[in-house]
């Protein structure tokens, strides 16, 4: 006699496959499927899928939505979907050394609500994108010119770092949420492209958010947090 489990499941098969063909599948493969069509539900997009062919953003609406609210499609022109200026050299002349040209949902209208986006990363000589985490996307980049250190750290309690040296054509993939960085280890200059998956990826630069928070956070919290001396606190939350 059949478990309730069992006959549960082949009734719920039942609606996605013709009964001569339920009877020639045996209970393993039965399960199996089962368990591959409840992933499939599961597997959601980070950002909810399109239920339209785009919306492109309306930067004039005054309605808040999670995103942008959508242009009326009769007024989109090849230009909503358009970026110009990926191919100029960011300035560089900063305390970092580095700078990061977004091309996000505000700098193209286009990609609102699809999940995706891109940035130019330019490195002077020794220049460092500093730790930071994308709160909202995974980011993969590609080398087009110079060498560079990059690394991330996993989660508590492991913490482990991940760092390697990539050259010109090299790829390198920063999980979502995870502290990364890249740093120009060359006497040249270093130029990235890096898509990000999602339209507004957010960044939480460490030192900005932890030492340059605006009220600041209590500097006897930090001096805990940190375990070092408020003095030292004082210094850094200065320099933020
Ligand atoms: C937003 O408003 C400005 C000023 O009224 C107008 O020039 C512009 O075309 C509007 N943009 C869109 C996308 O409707
Ligand atoms: C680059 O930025 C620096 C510092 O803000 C500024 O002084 C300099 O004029 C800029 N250079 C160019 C070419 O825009």
């Amino acid at each position: 006699m059949k478990n309730d489990g069992e006959f549960y499941l082949q009734h719920a098969l039942a609606a996605y496959f013709p009964l001569r063909i339920l009877k020639e599948m045996s209970s393993k493969l039965i399960l199996l499927s089962v368990v591959a069509l409840t992933f499939s539900y599961l597997a959601l997009a980070y950002e909810p899928s399109s239920l339209q062919d785009f919306c492109v953003a309306d930067p004039n609406s005054s309605v808040k939505v999670n995103g942008l609210t959508c242009k009326n499609p009769m007024q989109v022109q090849a230009d909503d979907f358009f970026f110009s200026g990926l191919h100029l050299r960011g300035n560089t002349s900063n305390q970092l050394g580095s700078k990061v040209t977004p091309v996000f949902a505000t700098q193209l209208p286009g990609l609102n609500t699809l999940g995706i986006s891109m940035v130019r990363i330019d490195y002077a000589p020794w220049g460092l994108n500093a730790p930071h985490t994308h709160p909202r996307a995974t980011e993969i980049l590609t080398v087009l010119e110079g060498t560079l250190q990059v690394g991330f750290v996993t989660s508590n309690p492991d913490n482990r770092f991940i760092t390697k040296v990539l050259q010109k054509g090299d790829v390198f993939v920063f999980p979502v949420g995870l502290v990364h960085f890249q740093r120009n280890v060359g006497n040249g200059y270093a130029v990235v492209i890096a898509a990000l998956s999602s339209q507004n990826p957010g960044a939480i630069t460490i030192g900005n958010a932890v030492f340059g928070a605006n009220p600041a956070i209590p500097a006897d919290i930090l001096a805990k947090a940190f375990q070092v001396d408020k003095s030292v606190v004082d210094q850094l939350q200065a320099k933020f």
